[in-house]
Protein backbone atom coordinates (compact mmCIF):
# COMPACT_ATOMS: atom_id res chain seq x y z
CA UNK A 1 0.00 0.00 0.00
CA UNK A 2 1.39 3.45 -0.69
CA UNK A 3 0.23 6.56 -0.24
CA UNK A 4 0.55 9.71 -2.97
CA UNK A 5 -0.88 13.12 -3.63
CA UNK A 6 -3.77 12.60 -6.31
CA UNK A 7 -2.95 14.43 -9.86
CA UNK A 8 -4.97 14.85 -12.55
CA UNK A 9 -4.79 11.91 -14.34
CA UNK A 10 -6.84 10.52 -11.40
CA UNK A 11 -9.60 12.42 -11.33
CA UNK A 12 -12.35 9.68 -13.32
CA UNK A 13 -11.19 7.18 -10.87
CA UNK A 14 -11.88 9.55 -7.56
CA UNK A 15 -15.05 10.39 -9.50
CA UNK A 16 -16.19 6.76 -9.66
CA UNK A 17 -15.67 6.27 -6.21
CA UNK A 18 -17.25 9.26 -4.82
CA UNK A 19 -20.21 8.41 -6.51
CA UNK A 20 -20.38 5.04 -5.93
CA UNK A 21 -20.05 5.67 -1.78
CA UNK A 22 -21.93 9.27 -1.54
CA UNK A 23 -24.97 9.25 -3.79
CA UNK A 24 -26.37 12.66 -3.92
CA UNK A 25 -24.17 14.21 -1.43
CA UNK A 26 -21.10 13.58 -3.91
CA UNK A 27 -18.52 15.93 -5.24
CA UNK A 28 -18.92 16.70 -8.83
CA UNK A 29 -15.95 15.96 -11.46
CA UNK A 30 -15.93 19.80 -11.62
CA UNK A 31 -15.22 20.37 -8.00
CA UNK A 32 -12.63 17.47 -7.80
CA UNK A 33 -10.71 18.76 -10.49
CA UNK A 34 -10.63 22.08 -8.63
CA UNK A 35 -9.30 20.44 -5.93
CA UNK A 36 -6.75 18.62 -7.40
CA UNK A 37 -5.37 21.94 -8.26
CA UNK A 38 -5.86 23.58 -4.89
CA UNK A 39 -5.94 21.43 -1.54
CA UNK A 40 -3.47 21.25 1.57
CA UNK A 41 -3.55 17.60 1.21
CA UNK A 42 -5.30 15.51 -1.64
CA UNK A 43 -3.73 11.98 -0.80
CA UNK A 44 -4.73 8.36 -2.52
CA UNK A 45 -4.17 5.16 -0.78
CA UNK A 46 -3.13 2.27 -4.02
CA UNK A 47 -2.66 -1.18 -4.10
CA UNK A 48 0.84 -2.32 -4.86
CA UNK A 49 -0.08 -4.18 -8.30
CA UNK A 50 0.67 -3.53 -11.41
CA UNK A 51 -3.17 -2.04 -12.74
CA UNK A 52 -2.94 0.89 -9.46
CA UNK A 53 -5.99 0.45 -8.03
CA UNK A 54 -7.49 3.67 -5.72
CA UNK A 55 -8.28 2.12 -2.66
CA UNK A 56 -9.17 5.06 -0.70
CA UNK A 57 -8.35 8.59 -0.61
CA UNK A 58 -8.55 12.16 1.72
CA UNK A 59 -9.48 15.79 0.69
CA UNK A 60 -7.31 18.03 2.90
CA UNK A 61 -7.99 22.03 2.22
CA UNK A 62 -6.60 25.12 4.92
CA UNK A 63 -9.80 26.93 5.32
CA UNK A 64 -8.28 29.71 7.91
CA UNK A 65 -4.46 30.66 8.71
CA UNK A 66 -4.32 27.86 11.25
CA UNK A 67 -6.88 25.25 10.48
CA UNK A 68 -6.99 22.50 8.02
CA UNK A 69 -10.64 20.54 7.11
CA UNK A 70 -10.76 17.17 6.35
CA UNK A 71 -13.75 17.57 3.38
CA UNK A 72 -13.98 14.09 1.49
CA UNK A 73 -12.37 11.05 3.02
CA UNK A 74 -13.35 7.65 1.72
CA UNK A 75 -12.59 3.48 1.41
CA UNK A 76 -13.60 1.32 -1.02
CA UNK A 77 -16.62 -0.55 0.24
CA UNK A 78 -14.77 -3.61 -0.82
CA UNK A 79 -12.14 -3.10 1.70
CA UNK A 80 -13.49 -2.09 4.18
CA UNK A 81 -12.64 -2.95 7.96
CA UNK A 82 -9.47 -3.98 7.09
CA UNK A 83 -7.22 -1.08 8.70
CA UNK A 84 -7.08 1.39 5.39
CA UNK A 85 -9.53 4.02 6.28
CA UNK A 86 -7.03 4.37 9.71
CA UNK A 87 -3.78 4.12 8.05
CA UNK A 88 -4.57 7.13 5.74
CA UNK A 89 -6.40 9.45 8.77
CA UNK A 90 -3.02 8.08 10.97
CA UNK A 91 -0.87 8.93 8.05
CA UNK A 92 -2.27 12.33 6.68
CA UNK A 93 -2.78 13.70 10.36
CA UNK A 94 0.88 12.91 10.83
CA UNK A 95 1.31 15.28 7.28
CA UNK A 96 -0.80 17.76 8.96
CA UNK A 97 1.13 18.29 12.06
CA UNK A 98 4.44 19.01 10.03
CA UNK A 99 2.90 21.69 9.09
CA UNK A 100 3.86 24.20 11.88
CA UNK A 101 1.04 27.06 10.90
CA UNK A 102 -1.95 24.14 10.86
CA UNK A 103 -3.19 24.56 15.03
CA UNK A 104 -6.37 22.49 14.16
CA UNK A 105 -7.90 19.91 12.14
CA UNK A 106 -11.63 19.72 11.67
CA UNK A 107 -14.61 17.72 9.60
CA UNK A 108 -17.71 17.49 9.53
CA UNK A 109 -19.68 13.83 9.72
CA UNK A 110 -23.04 12.54 8.96
CA UNK A 111 -24.67 11.95 12.82
CA UNK A 112 -25.78 8.65 12.20
CA UNK A 113 -21.92 7.60 10.35
CA UNK A 114 -21.00 5.69 13.44
CA UNK A 115 -18.16 4.21 12.02
CA UNK A 116 -16.41 7.27 10.79
CA UNK A 117 -17.06 8.59 14.14
CA UNK A 118 -15.92 5.98 15.86
CA UNK A 119 -12.74 5.73 13.69
CA UNK A 120 -12.48 10.02 14.18
CA UNK A 121 -12.40 9.16 17.74
CA UNK A 122 -9.82 7.17 17.48
CA UNK A 123 -7.32 9.43 16.42
CA UNK A 124 -8.35 12.00 18.91
CA UNK A 125 -11.10 14.19 17.21
CA UNK A 126 -14.12 15.02 19.40
CA UNK A 127 -17.52 16.90 18.18
CA UNK A 128 -17.92 20.45 18.85
CA UNK A 129 -21.16 21.23 17.43
CA UNK A 130 -24.13 19.61 15.61
CA UNK A 131 -25.10 21.16 12.12
CA UNK A 132 -28.73 20.63 11.07
CA UNK A 133 -29.48 19.88 7.94
CA UNK A 134 -25.90 20.32 6.80
CA UNK A 135 -25.88 17.89 3.50
CA UNK A 136 -27.66 18.45 0.67
CA UNK A 137 -30.27 15.28 1.54
CA UNK A 138 -30.39 17.27 4.65
CA UNK A 139 -29.07 14.79 6.85
CA UNK A 140 -27.59 16.99 10.22
CA UNK A 141 -23.88 16.45 10.97
CA UNK A 142 -21.43 16.70 13.79
CA UNK A 143 -18.35 19.00 13.48
CA UNK A 144 -15.84 17.17 14.82
CA UNK A 145 -12.12 19.30 15.86
CA UNK A 146 -8.68 18.03 16.56
CA UNK A 147 -6.46 20.73 18.07
CA UNK A 148 -2.70 20.22 17.30
CA UNK A 149 -0.62 20.62 20.50
C1 LIG B 1 -15.20 5.58 7.35
C2 LIG B 1 -14.34 4.69 6.45
C3 LIG B 1 -13.40 5.58 5.64
C4 LIG B 1 -13.54 3.73 7.32
O1 LIG B 1 -12.70 2.98 6.44
P1 LIG B 1 -12.18 1.51 6.82
O2 LIG B 1 -11.02 1.22 5.93
O3 LIG B 1 -13.28 0.56 6.84
O4 LIG B 1 -11.65 1.78 8.30
P2 LIG B 1 -10.88 0.78 9.25
O5 LIG B 1 -10.80 -0.57 8.63
O6 LIG B 1 -9.61 1.45 9.62
O7 LIG B 1 -11.86 0.69 10.48
C5 LIG B 1 -12.15 1.79 11.29
C6 LIG B 1 -13.10 1.36 12.38
O8 LIG B 1 -14.38 1.20 11.82
C7 LIG B 1 -14.90 -0.11 12.11
N1 LIG B 1 -15.54 -0.60 10.90
C8 LIG B 1 -15.10 -0.50 9.63
N2 LIG B 1 -15.98 -1.04 8.77
C9 LIG B 1 -16.99 -1.51 9.53
C10 LIG B 1 -18.20 -2.19 9.26
N3 LIG B 1 -18.56 -2.49 8.00
N4 LIG B 1 -19.00 -2.52 10.28
C11 LIG B 1 -18.65 -2.24 11.55
N5 LIG B 1 -17.52 -1.58 11.89
C12 LIG B 1 -16.71 -1.24 10.90
C13 LIG B 1 -13.73 -0.95 12.48
O9 LIG B 1 -14.12 -1.89 13.44
C14 LIG B 1 -12.71 0.02 12.97
O10 LIG B 1 -12.75 0.16 14.37
P3 LIG B 1 -11.49 -0.37 15.22
O11 LIG B 1 -10.32 0.46 14.79
O12 LIG B 1 -11.91 -0.12 16.61
O13 LIG B 1 -11.33 -1.79 14.84
C15 LIG B 1 -15.21 3.83 5.50
O14 LIG B 1 -16.18 3.16 6.28
C16 LIG B 1 -15.92 4.62 4.42
O15 LIG B 1 -15.36 4.89 3.36
N6 LIG B 1 -17.19 4.96 4.65
C17 LIG B 1 -17.98 5.64 3.64
C18 LIG B 1 -17.52 7.07 3.45
C19 LIG B 1 -17.53 7.81 4.75
O16 LIG B 1 -18.43 7.67 5.56
N7 LIG B 1 -16.52 8.69 4.92
C20 LIG B 1 -16.42 9.56 6.06
C21 LIG B 1 -17.14 10.80 5.75
S1 LIG B 1 -16.99 11.98 7.06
Amino acid sequence: MKIKQVSSKDVNDIFFLEKSVFNKNAFSKALIKKLIRNNLYFLKLEKNKIRKEIIGFIIVVKDRIDRANIINFLVNPNYHNKGYGSFLLFNTVKKIKESTDIKKVVLNVQVKNSTAIKLYRKFGFKIVQKINQYYQSKEDAYLMKLDIL
